[in-house]
């Protein structure tokens, strides 16, 4: 755990190094390295919501507690597992009504409740969801999501208790569900005490605060000493030499363009037109129904797998051959049409030869080193984790 006060001068420092003007797109380095970065060694946080070691601490409760769901058998952990690299392995997540662990989680019989429609994002590093190269951060409005539907870890972390497939449920009513779960948390001394201790002595379980706890934790859970990361950071022995050919293909190919900075991603919105999975009922049709995903990070693939929204690719293989034939013109999604597809995929030049060099070097971004510490026990009494 970082001191606040590191937090507090990262932030500030980050600002402060971010006002030379905006370069001109058509001088924006191209296919370089410069388009790369290492993840910064500090964490930021928004002003109003300091990191503490107790915030987080009370944070990591409430991640594994499963009373934040309808049926007490749901918590953030079922679908973000340290196991799993805080992702889960799985296309589709199962929330509500299930049981068991990423790959092995099936629904209970009877089940009336649909899979989450799309692909489990891992937690890892959402501290810097939102951090491009050249910008200030700022941590209140870092779009989250797929589709960027929302913003800052704050505001996420209420979403998947009032969704209903995820942890709601039949059990409690999309009206009331927030004020129920306040009323459960305040109905248990441990909670009482730890909210009172960080928020203030009355009123201090509300549901702003059971986010701001949530999130102080998932802003510890940083994997930023990836072999990348070394490399970026002056060890130039810890690329292989395949891993940095990997790396020049990946810049000449035109992955950058879009994976770009220190998480690779630019956190923009772009259509591929990636198909549909099959197991849901209709197309997701994406950010305001335009087809459009967020970027999703590079960094841990080995825990993100299957890849894209909803799945769909069980390999990096099967990544790299889609865009592939995307370069060459190929569309796998129907209901997509050529003039809808990013501009920037227009720039793709992807060679087979070359698939299994990218995927080296992509390798290189895991970081096997995270905290994986699951509470013994949660302050509700149930099993940490839900019905895993
Ligand atoms: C039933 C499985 C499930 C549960 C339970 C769940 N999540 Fe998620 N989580 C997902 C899926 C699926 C997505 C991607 C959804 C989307 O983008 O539309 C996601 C996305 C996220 C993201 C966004 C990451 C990014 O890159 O934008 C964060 C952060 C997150 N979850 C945290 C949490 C927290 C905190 C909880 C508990 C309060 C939680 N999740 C409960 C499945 C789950
Ligand atoms: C035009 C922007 C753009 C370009 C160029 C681009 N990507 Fe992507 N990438 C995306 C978007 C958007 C997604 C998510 C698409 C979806 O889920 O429908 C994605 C998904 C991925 C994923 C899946 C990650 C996960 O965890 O699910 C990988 C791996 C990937 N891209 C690698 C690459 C490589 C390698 C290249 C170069 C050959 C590349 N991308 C070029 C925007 C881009």
């Amino acid at each position: 755990m970082k001191p606040l006060l590191f937090s507090f001068l990262f932030f500030i420092g980050f600002s402060v190094g971010c006002t030379e003007p905006k370069e001109d797109k058509k001088q924006k380095p191209t296919d370089t390295i410069e388009l790369l970065a290492a993840l910064p060694t500090e964490t930021p946080a928004p002003a109003d919501n300091p990191t503490t070691p107790e915030k987080a601490e009370l944070g990591r409760l409430l991640f594994y507690d499963p009373v934040l769901s309808g049926g007490r058998d749901v918590s953030c952990a079922t679908c973000h597992h340290p196991e799993f690299g805080y992702a889960e392995l799985r296309d589709l997540s199962i929330g509500v009504n299930g049981e068991g662990l990423a790959g092995s989680r099936t629904f209970r019989t009877p089940n009336d409740i649909p899979f989450v429609k799309r692909n489990s994002q891992s937690v890892l590093n959402a501290a810097f969801i939102g951090l491009t190269n050249g910008q200030v951060l700022n941590p209140a409005t870092a779009p989250m999501f797929w589709d960027v539907r929302t913003q800052s870890l704050e505001k996420q972390a209420l979403e998947p208790i009032k969704a209903f497939e995820e942890m709601r449920g039949h059990a409690l009513s999309s009206d009331h569900v927030l004020d129920s779960i306040v009323a459960r948390l305040n109905a248990i001394p441990e909670y009482r005490s730890r909210f009172g201790q960080i928020f203030g002595k009355t009123d201090a379980v509300t549901s702003d605060n059971v986010a701001k706890a949530i999130a102080a934790f998932e802003r510890t859970l940083v994997a930023g000493n990836s072999r990348f990361d070394q490399y970026m950071r002056g060890d130039g022995n810890a690329l292989s030499p395949n891993e940095t050919a990997g790396m020049n293909l990946f810049l000449q190919s035109g992955c950058a363009k879009c994976h770009n900075g220190p998480m690779f991603s630019d956190f923009k919105t772009h259509v591929l037109g990636v198909g549909d999975n099959e197991k849901l009922p209709k197309s997701d049709d994406g950010t305001n129904r335009t087809y459009a995903f967020r970027t999703p990070s590079l960094r841990n693939l080995r825990f993100t797998a299957p890849y894209m929204h909803n799945g769909n690719f069980a390999t990096l293989e099967q990544v790299l051959t889609f865009y592939e034939d995307l370069a060459g013109g190929k569309i796998e999604n129907p209901h997509v049409k050529a003039a809808q597809l990013d501009p920037l995929t227009h720039d793709l030049k992807v060679n087979f030869k070359d698939i299994s060099l990218i995927i080296e070097f992509l390798n290189s971004l895991n970081d096997t080193k995270f905290d994986r510490k699951i509470p013994e026990k949660v302050p509700s009494g149930l099993k940490a984790g839900g019905n895993i």
